[in-house]
């Protein structure tokens, strides 16, 4: 199979090496020449370790790097079966993009794009023929995390949508089926994880140090949710937040905070920039947490039943299926279970009444009660 990849940036290079590892013979292209030295360089490297840890033989590293061309002419991915669109977030420019590669690839090209925030209807509507556009939403390092999001347009033919979840899958990736809406599932159920958190903090009901411990030590969680927005940037986790904010019609569910807007404005983007809910300085002090089990577990209960409660509300909208919505969050964010599962076991009348409890508090749409975990609640039910 030919796979042409646009853009080798972050995204593109590690989608390059994932469909490379998996045999395809790859094109990546970029138009920028540097980049592409950078991206060729770094996959040397990768592969170095790799071979140093025994994860891949000479012989097999040699051979990943090799099938992959790395070119600045668009015209290279004449031939290929599935091209990738991962360049800049930006509709005009991808539109371009898009009808010149439609000129070059045959008419049974799968076209995809990458993109974390725009709507891939609105990027099928640049093709000729929009029945072969698809969205494929992998997540940062490519390589290493096992979720792709596969999302259809309005347009997207059954059998292209088929087609590119069987070719993902057997690059050993887990993919989920997702309706073409802001965020998708990933980006969108876990807003809470940092807003909820962001809330309690600025409310002083706990220290970030505190509410990270209790999210790792109680809840699980590999990080706690100042550890994680410090690792990302909060220029990149405060856009995302305001992006869905925004496509959802100013649902104050997702609304941002402006704690992390100043940290932005700040230039204290977390661990990129040495400084952002934590100091990274050599030598910094940081405050210790708090240890207290009873403050622990309300934080984490309120954050994970948050998690929950937009977990479910995915579900009564038809976004994905339980079991999708379950596997993104495992497999694209590394949470400890499937939130719907998390739901089942602590009891979904638990989970309302906690909702209930902050609703009656604040008063805040960011409160209100998933109907469906709402109905399921009083029957006593279970998601699964
Ligand atoms: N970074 C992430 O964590 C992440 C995760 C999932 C999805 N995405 C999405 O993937 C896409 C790429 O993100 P990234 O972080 O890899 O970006 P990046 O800035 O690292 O790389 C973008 C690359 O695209 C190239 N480029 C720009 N315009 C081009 C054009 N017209 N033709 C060819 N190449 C062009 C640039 O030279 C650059 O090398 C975006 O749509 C983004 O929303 C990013």
């Amino acid at each position: 199979m030919k796979v042409g990849v646009i853009g080798c940036g972050t995204m593109g290079s590690g989608i390059a090496q994932v469909a490379s590892t998996a045999n395809c013979e790859v094109v990546l292209y970029d138009l920028n020449k540097d980049a592409l030295a950078n991206s060729k360089a770094a996959l040397a490297k990768v592969m170095a370790r790799l071979v140093e840890k025994g994860r891949q033989t000479e012989d097999s590293a040699q051979a990943i790097q090799q099938r992959i061309l790395y070119s600045t002419e668009l015209t290279d991915m004449q031939g290929s079966d599935f091209v990738i669109e991962a360049i800049i977030e930006n509709l005009e420019i991808k539109h371009k993009v898009f009808k010149s590669l439609e000129a070059i690839v045959s008419e049974d090209c799968i076209i995809a794009s990458n993109t974390s925030s725009l709507s891939i209807t609105s990027l099928a509507a640049s093709l000729q023929n929009p029945e072969r556009f698809v969205g494929v939403h992998f997540f940062n390092p490519a390589p290493l995390m096992k979720l792709v999001e596969i999302i259809p347009a309005v347009q997207t033919s059954n059998d292209i949508l088929e087609k590119t979840k069987k070719t993902i899958d057997a690059w050993g990736k887990v993919t989920v089926k997702v309706k073409d809406t802001p965020g998708f599932i990933v980006n969108k159920v876990a807003r809470p994880f940092y807003s909820e958190a962001i809330k309690m903090y600025e409310e002083g009901i706990a220290d970030v140090a505190t509410i990270d411990w209790a999210m790792r030590e109680l809840g699980g969680f590999r990080m706690g949710p100042f550890q994680l927005m410090d690792f990302i940037g909060h220029d990149v986790n405060y856009i995302v937040t305001e992006t869905v904010f925004k496509a959802f019609y100013y649902d104050g569910r997702y609304k941002p905070s402006f704690t992390q807007k100043r940290l932005s404005e700040a230039g204290y983007l977390g661990r990129k920039s040495g400084r952002g809910f934590y100091n990274y300085a050599e030598g910094a002090e940081n405050p210790e947490p708090i240890k207290d089990g009873m403050l622990g577990e309300y934080i984490v209960s309120r954050i994970v039943v948050m998690l929950i409660n937009e977990a479910a509300d995915t579900l009564h909208v038809n976004i994905a299926d339980s079991k999708d919505i379950d596997l993104a969050m495992v497999n694209g964010v590394n949470y400890p279970k499937g939130l719907l599962a998390w739901a089942d076991e602590k009891g979904l009348p638990y989970c309302v009444s906690v909702m209930d409890e902050l609703f009656e508090e604040y008063r805040e749409e960011r409160y209100r009660c998933s109907p469906i975990l709402r109905k399921l609640g009083k029957s006593n039910s279970t998601f699964f």
